[in-house]
């Protein structure tokens, strides 16, 4: 671990268990960035009202014990500590992580099972720019997981079963089943559903057929059953398309959709039965987890088994956390959707307790997911009001990307690759720059600005790197020299760096990614009056400086790309 801030803390630490006693080694040190030095520790305000000492004192006697601290430990005022890290330590820690094959990014140990519940659209419509944003921040929340050596499991749970199905089914045997996939491949799930409900609703027919069809897919019926599947399979492949236009990681085998826990849901019922956690309440199969309530005050019920038999969303939901926690055998399981369903998962998560199926040693975490809305600031849709389909938006982005830099001179191939990977560089980022919880504004002129915290800058500034090492005729894996910090600039850059290792598992344990985007766009911004102060390859730039300088570059663009391929942004080569 080399972020300094952690370094100091703990040698703060150390000291205050040396000077004090060892009941005070787990005193927060107060450690903040300062003006007047790199950091200042203002532990010893808060210490010496309990110590009856005055804070000069206590910060005096921190002090000597910081002497073999490698940098200066100044008292200042009152009793603050003003330590600033000498330039060889930094120079070390820097050249190090260059070396380091990790980036000074540690692994965790033990490694965690962490479960992963994202994207999940729903297959009876169309998937829409609600699941784009779960979809981009699970797969990061997975990428930043695997990188700190930890086992995950991807788990799509789609919206793949319920009694849609029975209509769903009909229609497509209305229209013929080539028809019928060639729709759904082509992404026009919506209107498939639209059409399904439109004859359900206004033909008595066709209801009373959709209605028997829910009935024959549930008892397993072999036709049926094949019916779904071509439904699914095609749905399915449109997804995919999706996915890969995205570029995310999920694949068919993480598919765990909802039918999936279908031939569980009787056992479940049963089994939350008998533990008397479940009890019947007019007609239906109800759990009742302490501490919720509706607004008369009566207990609220969490129907895992409605009056008619059938079974719903919360029954597939406490089915799925049983096979998570038993079978998946998981520390960890992250919920990434919308917050629109915080009641659910909360009450799902206390009745799971309820039941022993969620041990105190297996935390389960909704990561709520902030309504995606329009630059009109109501919930996203296209200007007729329907909802977006989510193919034509991404290609959107990246016509607008191909439009952007068309002055450029690139070969249409070439413009194609770039625009291509601006476009899925802008939106992803954008859906992740911003706190997962908090709304967010799709707005295509933001995200694809090229200044500011946007998609486009962080990969310009990887490209900016990448060019000066065209000039200088070396590739960033030669830059093997030392990182000697020896301008400001350098030195603010440099120890700014050090901070990549802890930030990355700071993302892995509390599920931000957006602190990442707010790190690697500082990490741009101090590069950015790096090269403005202090030119790489000049007339008068001695050689041994600009070894020293490319070394710099090479770790910024490592931190760069590594924490960009963390979040799942692509990266262009030039642009
Ligand atoms: N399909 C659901 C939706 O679109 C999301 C499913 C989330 N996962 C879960 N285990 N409930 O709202």
């Amino acid at each position: 671990m080399t972020d300094p801030q952690i370094v100091l803390a703990e040698r703060v630490q150390q000291a205050l268990a040396a000077a004090f006693g060892a009941e005070h080694a787990d005193a927060d040190p107060l450690i903040r960035p300062s003006q007047f030095a790199d950091f200042q520790a203002n532990v010893a305000m808060s210490l010496a009202k309990r110590l009856r000492r005055s804070p000069r004192e206590v910060a005096q006697a921190l002090a000597a014990e910081l002497s073999d601290f490698p940098g200066t430990v100044e008292v200042s005022g009152p009793g603050f500590l003003n330590i600033t890290l000498d330039d060889s330590w930094i120079a070390a820690e820097a050249t190090g992580m260059l070396r380091d094959p990790r980036a000074g990014v540690g692994t965790v140990t033990p490694a965690q099972t962490i479960v992963i519940d994202y994207s999940a659209p729903n297959a009876a419509k169309e998937m829409h720019v609600g699941h784009l944003r779960t979809t981009i921040v699970g797969d990061a929340l997975a990428r930043v997981h695997e990188h700190v050596g930890n086992t995950v499991i991807r788990q799509n749970h789609l919206g793949d079963w319920g009694t849609p199905f029975g209509m769903l089914i009909e229609h497509l045997l209305d229209i013929g089943e080539e028809t019928a996939v060639a729709q759904l491949e082509a992404g026009m799930g919506t209107e498939f559903y639209q059409a399904a409900r439109a004859k359900f609703d206004g033909d008595d027919g066709f209801k009373a057929r959709s209605r028997t069809r829910v009935t024959t897919l549930q008892s397993g019926d072999a036709d049926t059953l094949r019916l779904w599947h071509v439904f699914m399979d095609a749905t399915v492949r449109y997804f995919n398309k999706v996915y890969g236009m995205l570029g995310v990681t999920l694949t068919d085998a993480d598919i765990a959709g909802e039918s999936m826990y279908n031939p569980m849901l009787a056992q479940t019922c049963d089994d939350l039965e008998t533990a008397g956690v479940a009890v019947m309440s007019e007609g239906a199969l109800c759990l009742f987890p302490p501490g919720f309530t509706g607004s008369d005050d009566k207990p609220l019920p969490l129907i895992i088994r409605k009056s008619d038999g059938g079974y719903g969303y919360a029954s597939t939901d406490m089915a799925a956390i049983r096979y998570r926690v038993h079978d998946l055998k998981a520390d960890r399981i992250l919920y990434v959707v919308g917050a629109d369903q915080a009641l659910h998962f909360r009450m799902v998560f206390a009745a799971a307790q309820q039941a022993g199926w969620l041990p105190d040693t297996v935390s389960a975490e909704h990561v709520q997911i902030g309504m995606m809305l329009g630059k009109d600031g109501r919930r996203f849709k296209t200007r007729s009001g329907e909802s977006v389909k989510l193919m034509d938006l991404l290609q959107e982005a990246v016509d607008r990307a191909g439009a952007a830099i068309a002055e450029r001179g690139y070969d249409e191939a070439t413009r194609a690759e770039i625009a291509q990977v601006v476009g899925m560089g802008a939106v992803k980022y954008a859906d992740l720059s911003v706190s997962h919880d908090s709304e967010y504004v799709f707005d295509f002129d933001r995200m694809l600005k090229f200044t500011g915290n946007t998609g486009p800058y962080m990969q310009y500034a990887t490209a900016r790197i990448r060019s000066i090492f065209r000039k200088a005729g070396v590739t960033p894996a030669d830059a093997g020299g030392a990182v000697v910090p020896a301008q400001p600039a350098e030195r603010a850059l440099a120890l700014h760096l050090l901070r990549f290792g802890a930030l990355v598992e700071h993302v892995a344990t509390a599920s931000e990614p957006h602190t990442l985007c707010a790190f690697l766009f500082e990490t741009a911004s101090l590069f950015s009056t790096f090269y403005e102060e202090c030119p790489v390859i000049k007339d008068g730039v001695d050689a041994e400086t600009t070894q020293q300088r490319l070394a710099l570059c090479a770790l910024t663009l490592r931190v760069l790309e590594t924490g960009l391929g963390l979040l799942g942004v692509p990266v262009p080569e030039r642009m």
